[in-house]
C-alpha cells in the first residue's frame, strides 16, 4: 500500500524559484511513490488576505498552471482547490472544537506572524484556527505524510494532538498520526540575500521571459569586496554562487575555482547563470502559457480533482459524524 501524501500553498501570489526547488520539484517526484494531493489553500489565503481577497482566484488559476508545469500531473495526483471541496471546513469545525485553546495560542507561528505580518492584521479569531483548519486539510484524507518546510513542523505537531484528542474523546481511531515530511531543499535566499519574498519583490518568477531573468541576475549582489577584474573573489560568501549551486550542479566546482583564482569575472558569471536558468524555466513558462490560454482545460483539471478529493472526504466525514453520534 502506498502511503498518501497532503501538501497545500497559499494562493497569495506567484510561483517563483524558492517554490521550484523548495516544494514543487519534490512533490513532483513524490508523485510515483505516493498517492499524493497538492491542495491551493484558498481558505488560508483568505486568513491574511481577507481585505483585499480579489487577487486570491487569479493566483489560484496561475498556481495551479505553474504546478502542472513543474510536473505535477493531474493524472497522478489529485489536484484541487480547498474551498471546492466544503468537508475541509465541517472537520475544522470538528478538530476546533476538540481543540485546547491555550494549546493553539501557544502554537509559535501564530504570534510569529502577527508580528510579521502587521499590516494585514491577522491577529483575528479565525487566523488563530489557521493550524486547526491545516490539521483538517490533512487529516480529511486521512493523509499520513506531510512534505513541509521546516516552519510547518509545529503545526503538525498539533495536528497529532488533535488526532488523539479525537480518538480519546470519542474512543474511535478514525486517523492515521501525520507525520512531516522533511526533504532537504537547497536554501535559496532572494536576489538581494534577503529572505525570498512576496513583499521584498527579490525573486525570479516561474514565468519571467528570459530579458527579465537576465535583468534581474545582473542586479545579485556578489562578492562586494571584490572590486577590480583581477581580484579573486569569494564564492562562499557570494549569492550568485549559490544560485549556481542549485541550477548549475554539473559546473559548481569550475564556477567556484574560476571565481577564487579570478579567472572568471562577475558580469560573465551571471550572464552563465541567467543562461542556465533561462533554459531550466523555458519548458516551464510555455507550458504555464499553453494552459492558462485555456481557461476550460484548467477548469476540467479543478473539477476532476475536487471530484477525486471529495470522494475520499465525504467518506472520512462519514466516519466522523458516525463515531460523533450526528
Ligand atoms: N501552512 C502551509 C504553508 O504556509 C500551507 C498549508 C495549508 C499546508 N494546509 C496545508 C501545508 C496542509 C501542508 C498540509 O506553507
Ligand atoms: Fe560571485 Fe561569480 Fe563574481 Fe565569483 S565570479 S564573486 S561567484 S558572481
Amino acid at each position: 500500500m502506498k502511503g498518501r501524501i497532503l501538501s497545500g500553498m497559499r494562493p497569495t501570489g506567484e510561483m517563483h524559484l524558492g517554490h521550484l526547488v523548495g516544494a514543487l520539484s519534490n512533490w513532483a517526484q513524490m508523485q510515483d511513490e505516493y498517492e499524493c494531493f497538492y491542495c491551493i489553500v484558498d481558505w488560508h489565503a483568505l486568513m491574511s488576505e481577507y481585505k483585499d481577497s480579489k487577487p486570491i482566484a487569479g493566483y489560484v488559476r496561475s498556481n495551479l498552471a505553474d504546478w502542472i508545469a513543474c510536473g505535477i500531473d493531474p493524472e497522478k495526483s489529485v489536484i484541487f482547490v480547498q474551498s471546492h471541496v466544503h468537508e475541509h471546513l465541517e472537520l475544522f469545525l470538528v478538530l476546533s472544537c476538540v481543540a485546547d485553546l491555550p494549546r493553539v495560542e501557544r502554537v509559535p507561528t501564530f504570534r510569529e506572524q502577527v508580528e510579521a505580518l502587521k499590516e494585514k492584521d491577522v491577529y483575528t479569531y479565525a487566523f488563530l484556527g489557521y493550524p486547526v483548519l491545516q490539521a483538517a486539510d490533512i487529516l480529511v484524507y486521512k493523509a499520513d505524510t506531510v512534505p513541509v518546510g521546516d516552519d510547518q513542523l509545529p503545526h503538525l505537531e498539533l495536528a497529532r494532538e488533535l488526532v488523539r484528542r479525537f480518538h480519546s474523546f470519542t474512543k474511535s481511531s478514525v486517523f492515521p498520526e501525520p507525520q512531516g515530511k522533511l526533504t532537504e531543499v537547497p536554501r535559496l535566499l532572494g536576489l538581494d540575500r534577503r529572505k525570498m519574498s512576496k513583499s521584498y519583490g527579490n525573486y525570479i518568477a516561474l514565468s519571467d521571459p528570459p530579458d527579465t531573468i537576465r535583468k534581474k541576475v545582473a542586479t545579485m549582489i556578489t562578492d562586494e569586496q571584490r572590486i577590480k577584474r583581477t581580484d579573486p573573489g569569494r564564492p562562499d560568501i557570494c549569492n550568485v554562487c549559490a544560485y549556481h549551486g542549485v541550477f548549475n550542479e554539473a559546473n559548481r566546482e569550475r564556477v567556484e575555482e574560476e571565481c577564487r583564482t579570478a579567472a572568471r569575472g562577475c558580469v560573465d558569471c551571471k550572464k552563465e547563470l541567467s543562461e542556465v536558468l533561462i533554459r531550466r524555466l523555458e519548458p516551464i513558462r510555455k507550458r504555464r502559457e499553453e494552459l492558462l490560454s485555456d481557461a476550460s482545460e484548467l477548469d476540467r483539471i479543478l473539477r476532476a480533482g475536487e471530484e477525486k478529493a471529495r470522494a475520499v472526504a465525504s467518506r472520512t466525514m462519514r466516519e466522523v459524524r458516525e463515531v460523533l453520534g450526528l
